[in-house]
């Protein structure tokens, strides 16, 4: 068992099944780097879901998403509009760590997306926060992320709300992406009473 059963709240079995399919995955090569598989973190009853790229170096070590740097704002993102971690549900498009934090490759975010599907399905979230360009295309196909984020689109009456935003760490190597996160997750606190 190389999953970390603490990263999930509240009565979820089957968000627990779900996490305990992806422990030992092998469907592509990202596997045998791993120290852990970052499957995910938070509630099934999660309205909001964040999707970001891949788990980095601490992420592997704990077997949770964004507990690194980025994890660290993103954190201050979510308590500057009212959220917690226990409240939301945190994923990535790719479950274990790329080597040397490369991006991932599309043939192993093809492999992993039905997991993501399956996360998406069990908690029906009615706002999805993309985090960076890669989950932004999976919604938003054809998107560029300078004119996408801090803008919600709903695909279809019913369906989640998908809203784009820059990854955290953009805001890391360029202080200026700090406050157009920060407005950004402004905007994400109007839609969310709206929606969620
Ligand atoms: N960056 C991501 O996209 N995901 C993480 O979990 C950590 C850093």
């Amino acid at each position: 068992m190389t999953i970390n059963l603490e990263a999930i709240t509240g009565s979820s079995p089957e968000l627990l099944q779900l996490h305990q399919t992806i422990d030992g995955c092998t469907k592509c090569e990202l596997y045998k780097g791993n120290e852990h598989y970052v499957p995910g973190m938070g509630s099934q009853q999660a309205e909001v879901m964040f999707v970001g790229e891949g788990p980095g170096k601490s992420e592997d070590k704990y077997g949770k998403p964004f507990v690194g740097a980025s994890g660290k704002f993103l954190d201050e993102l979510l308590v500057s509009i009212g959220l917690s971690r226990e409240s939301v549900y945190i994923a990535n498009m790719v479950k274990c760590r790329p080597p040397e934090n490369r991006d991932p490759k599309e043939s192993e975010m093809e492999a992993c997306s039905g997991y993501l599907d399956a996360q998406i399905q069990i908690i029906k979230p009615k706002v999805i926060v993309t985090l960076g360009r890669f989950s932004m295309v999976k919604f938003l196909p054809g998107s560029k992320i300078s004119e996408a984020h801090g803008v919600p689109v709903q695909k279809k009456s019913g369906g989640p709300v998908i809203f784009p935003c820059y990854h955290p760490a953009a805001a890391l190597y360029n202080g200026s992406m700090r406050p157009v996160l920060m407005e950004d997750f402004q905007q994400l606190k109007k839609i969310l009473t709206m929606f969620a």
